[in-house]
């Protein structure tokens, strides 16, 4: 009969196998590449932002540039950026394989075309979605502060201290990024962000020790 120990170990090394981080940039020319983004359950979404001020949220299907439901989805927050990308990330976990539409919130990028589709089904692609949207004079951007996603550094996806400076002092080194206007926000973002970061890791961590 196989132990725990290996059962936890298997349990963990195919959550490993299996969950890729999946990058989408929010580009420089007001698209999101790539728009339509095929994933699993347990895949990351990082999304990575090019000048200047872009968003992402997660949207409502049959109400383009309008956000999920209160309490569901994600919301980026703004990440103002003044060229190459933004020092840091947000990411998002996928749950489930049902559609889910996302874009822009800042001024009209959403009816200009700035929105995507992960895991877009018969009834619910990107066409459909872009052109109902380019209808619309705005979007909705959905409160202040991120929520439904972490704030994390650019090359942050294995560790924490991976890179040079910017990981333990996140919070003031927050000026280059980030959504603007109300740093505490994003300070919120950031902290309840890391901590669930860390105790993934640390239990993938765990698990991973025990299998070898
Ligand atoms: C980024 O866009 C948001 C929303 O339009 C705005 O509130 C914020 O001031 C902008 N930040 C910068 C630095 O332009
Ligand atoms: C973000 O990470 C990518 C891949 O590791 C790297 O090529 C890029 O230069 C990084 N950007 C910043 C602003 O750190
Ligand atoms: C899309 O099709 C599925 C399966 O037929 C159905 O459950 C769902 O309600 C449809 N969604 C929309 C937005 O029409
Ligand atoms: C998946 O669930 C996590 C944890 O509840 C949540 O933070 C995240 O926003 C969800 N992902 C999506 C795409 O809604």
């Amino acid at each position: 009969m196989p132990s725990l120990k290996s059962f936890v170990s298997a349990i963990a090394l195919a959550y490993l196998a299996n969950a890729k981080t999946i990058k989408i940039t929010a580009t420089s020319d007001n698209t999101f590449d790539p728009s339509t983004v095929k994933a699993s359950d347990g895949d990351i979404l990082e999304f990575v932002f090019e000048p200047k001020n872009h968003s992402v949220v997660a949207g409502d299907y049959r109400y383009p540039c309008s956000p999920l439901e209160l309490g569901t989805g994600f919301f980026s927050g703004f990440f103002p950026t003044s060229s190459g990308e933004a020092d840091k990330v947000f990411r998002v976990e996928v749950n489930g394989t049902d559609p889910i539409a996302f874009y822009s919130s800042q001024g009209n990028e959403c009816a200009s075309g700035m929105v995507g589709i992960v895991n877009p089904s018969a009834n619910q692609t990107l066409a459909d979605y872009k052109k109902r949207a380019s209808a619309l004079a705005r979007s909705v951007t959905p409160g202040r502060k991120p929520y439904g996603g972490e704030i994390a550094d650019n090359d942050s996806s294995d560790d924490d201290d991976g890179d040079d400076d910017d990981s333990k002092d996140g919070s003031s080194s927050g000026g280059k990024s980030g959504s603007s206007g109300d740093s505490s926000s994003d300070k919120d973002g950031k902290d309840s962000g890391s901590v669930s970061l860390s105790v993934s890791l640390g239990a993938l961590g765990l698990a991973f020790l025990m299998a070898i």
